[in-house]
């Protein structure tokens, strides 16, 4: 990091002087590191809305203008050019693979997609009628035990056959909630076929006949894995991160970050969108619903809208739309209901004023659930599908965080506003 320029900090008559880094695009930061040592004074950021908490070459937003790109590649092309297997060893490895490379990863990948015989037990220890992500909190959480032979976290390799297990055995654990669910048999992955194919046939096969996954419904799922795959310092990748600087192990650390991304201002919203769109119901009720979402004594919010980042429009929501038009055409659904709605949704707010001036605009979830509704899956299941995908954008940020000489263990301060210290009185006078 460059450290050519300094920010002067003047406070209560004291200056000091913090050293200024530049990355390779993007806003400068002010290293701040020496403040506490040289003011006596924190800064005060909730919701980190002026902090970069780490260094990162992983993902590149920029939210004015809605740039998304995964090691410098942008989010359009990879969606138009590859396959989400590429995508993933783009995002863990740096480079996108030539063709002995993708063959070798895939083969690898396809080689540790079944699970332990033991872990399936697991399942049984849920409720059927479980929320399926309280199911993979905790069958993720428990790989942990499985894999005592590579939880060394400062060897390369142990980290590496890490991701590939969780990247290779998360569509197996995800399609097992869904099974356990309705009380269908588990299917065994099929190697001959795509990590994507795979993965619907171990959702939609039964064993008693042969399911062919239809090849534009595979692409429209990988292209959902490929927008999903990372996304920056968001909530729950940064949750990853903060597990993962105490030293924990990788399969810890992504069960929390899922436990992060089942919240509905995060990766619960494309259930909640599509949720709300049912609610919501018919073209005619749209005016209803915008007004209360405007109205500040009503905590609703409009679902699939705004962003902390993107401020112009969410580019993954844009290719979404597309895919939208895809699938519901592939299987003959040009009216679907909801689909229909969700235009209008769209039209409208985005010639609301409120809208306009909080540049709040659809995000990658406002379509999402309609496509995942038309491929069959559940609404329940909407954010373990993200689940799946984000686990390469969380893995790939572990690793990068753990080779990071520079890395701590993370830890907050605070602006304390509760009583200063006082003397427990007796119980007599309390
Ligand atoms: N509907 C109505 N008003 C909204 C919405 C919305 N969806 N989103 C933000 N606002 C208002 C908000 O009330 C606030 O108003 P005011 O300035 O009067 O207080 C203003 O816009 C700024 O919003 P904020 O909540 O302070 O912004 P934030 O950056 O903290 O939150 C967000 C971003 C995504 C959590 C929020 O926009 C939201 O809750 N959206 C709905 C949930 C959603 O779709 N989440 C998916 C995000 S994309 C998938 C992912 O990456 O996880």
């Amino acid at each position: 990091m460059n450290t050519q320029r300094n920010a002067t900090l003047t406070v209560d008559g004291k200056t000091v002087e913090l050293p200024v880094y530049s990355g390779s695009v993007g806003p400068d930061v002010i290293d701040i590191r020496q403040l506490y040592a040289k003011t006596g004074m924190f800064t005060f950021d909730p919701g980190f809305m002026s902090t970069a908490a780490c260094k990162s070459a992983i993902t590149y937003i920029d939210g004015d203008a809605g740039i998304l790109l995964y090691r410098g590649y942008p989010i359009e092309q990879l969606a138009g050019e590859c396959d989400f297997l590429e995508v993933a060893y783009l995002i863990l490895k740096g480079e996108l693979p030539n063709p002995e490379e993708k063959a070798e990863f895939d083969n690898v990948v396809k080689r540790h997609t079944m699970v332990h015989e033991q872990l399936i037990r697991f399942y049984s220890g849920f409720r059927r009628d479980a929320h399926p992500m309280a199911v993979l909190v905790g069958v993720v959480g428990a790989l942990s035990a499985f894999y005592h032979d590579a939880m060394d976290i400062s060897d390369q390799y142990h980290r590496d056959i890490s991701a590939y297990r969780l990247i290779a055995k998360l569509p197996n654990i995800v399609a097992m909630a869904y099974k356990y669910g309705r009380g269908e048999p588990f299917m065994y992955p099929r190697n001959d076929i795509s990590y994507t194919a795979n993965f619907m046939h171990m959702m939609f096969g039964n064993p008693c006949e042969d399911y062919e996954p239809n090849p534009v419904l595979v692409r429209a799922l990988d292209r959902i894995l490929i927008l999903h795959a990372d996304h920056e310092q968001n909530a729950s990748t940064s949750t990853v991160r903060l597990a993962g600087s105490s030293g924990a192990n990788p399969f810890a650390c992504i069960s929390s970050g899922i436990a992060c991304l089942w919240g509905p201002a995060h990766g619960g919203a494309n259930e909640a969108c599509l949720t709300m769109l049912e609610e919501i119901g018919d073209v005619s009720h749209v005016g209803e619903y915008i007004k209360r979402a405007k109205d500040k004594s009503d905590s609703f919010k409009l679902m699939g809208f705004g962003h902390r980042v993107y401020k112009n429009f969410d580019p993954r929501a844009k290719l979404m739309r597309e895919t939208c038009h895809e699938v519901l055409n592939e299987l003959g659904l040009h009216d679907d209901r909801l689909f229909k709605l969700a235009v209008a949704l769209e039209k409208i707010a985005l010639e609301d004023d409120y809208f306009v001036e909080k540049k709040l605009y659809p995000n990658v979830d406002f379509y999402s659930g309609i496509v995942q509704r038309a491929l069959g899956i559940p609404t329940q299941l909407f954010t373990g599908i993200f689940a799946l995908a984000r686990t390469v954008g969380w893995i790939a940020q572990w690793n990068e965080m753990i080779a990071d000489p520079d890395q701590k263990i993370g830890r907050p301060r605070q602006l304390f506003n509760g009583a200063e210290q006082r003397d427990v009185p007796p119980m007599s006078k309390r």
